[in-house]
């Protein structure tokens, strides 16, 4: 299965105008092809509880997960701004349950772009074996 980057960049181009991000302000896209084919798409969704604040990432994978996939092969992430926006470490660590060495794009939106591994960005991952017995 090919990364069909250009598909990807699309859909998280796209998706990203959907994001609830009135309190940065820094809209986020995100979208994922896994092995079936499929897309899933998610963007970042705030709340007035800072907190409770949801990643493009994350949202991405919820919606993989949810339809009764797994097997990410490839994802994009959209931002803005003057530098290449990277996934946080918690979606670096959601994205690692799913595939260790994930293929990502990051892309600012009418800018650069860079592609990375989830492997560069997270080096020794934890990982499910350690919690075997
Ligand atoms: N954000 C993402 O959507 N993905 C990341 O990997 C980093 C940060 C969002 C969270 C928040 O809504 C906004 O960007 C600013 O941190």
């Amino acid at each position: 299965m090919s990364e069909g980057w250009e598909e990807l960049e699309a859909a998280a181009i796209a998706v990203r105008k959907n994001a609830h991000a009135p309190y940065s302000n820094y809209q986020v896209g995100a979208a994922l092809r896994v092995r079936s084919g499929r897309v899933f798409s998610g963007c970042n969704v705030e709340n007035a509880s800072y907190g409770l604040c949801l990643c493009a990432e994350r949202s991405a994978i919820l919606q993989m997960v949810a339809a009764g996939e797994r097997d990410p092969v490839a994802i994009v992430v959209v931002t803005r701004g003057p530098i290449l926006g990277t996934p946080c470490g918690a979606c670096r660590q959601t994205l690692a349950e799913f595939a260790l060495d994930l293929p990502v794009r990051l892309l600012v939106e009418g800018g650069g772009s860079r592609t990375t591994s989830l492997a560069a960005l997270l080096p020794d991952a934890f990982r499910a074996e350690a919690l075997k017995d």
